[in-house]
């Protein structure tokens, strides 16, 4: 089966209390049950990885890039001035898209400008944890198109 990459940045592992007016009630652990089960619908198992440290991210879509896996990246506060995570998205060499729980161009002006977006092949925000379920549908269309 083919493996997808599911990279949370910063803070989302606070998901459940953080502002969840903004971000919804679901914790991380339920979004990536959520995730296991559409991706084994789809034929697709994924792998969840969430980190608050810049590097981790950037080895972690390098390795990606390396074993050409798709990857659904949540970039978190990242997007908005990770030229290091934006260097390593450029490089992908399988589908990648943006995700988002809210949407940020609802939000704070500095929240407008993704770094990311202009790498990958496509941006899905402001669906909640169902930006997810819906990244997962995309690169399944995009592997049976590829
Ligand atoms: C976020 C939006 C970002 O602006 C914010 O820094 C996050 C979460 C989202 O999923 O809505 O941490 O990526």
């Amino acid at each position: 089966m083919q493996k997808v990459l599911i990279l949370n940045g910063p803070n989302l592992n606070m998901l459940g209390t953080r502002e969840p007016e903004v971000y919804g009630s679901l914790n991380l652990a339920e979004i990536q049950a959520i995730c296991e089960t559409k991706a084994g619908a789809l034929n697709l198992v994924c792998e969840f990885v969430q980190s608050n440290d810049e590097a981790v991210l950037v080895a972690a879509v390098q390795q990606a890039v390396i074993e050409n896996l798709p990857v659904i990246i949540n970039p978190a506060a990242f997007t908005h001035y990770s030229y290091g995570l934006r260097d390593a998205c450029a490089q992908h060499t399988a589908p990648m898209i943006e995700i988002h729980l809210s949407n940020p161009h609802k939000r704070e002006s500095f929240r407008r400008n993704s770094v990311v977006s202009d790498v990958v092949d496509g941006t899905i925000a402001g669906f909640g944890a169902n930006s997810y379920v819906l990244a997962l549908e995309a690169i399944a269309e995009m592997i049976k198109t590829q």
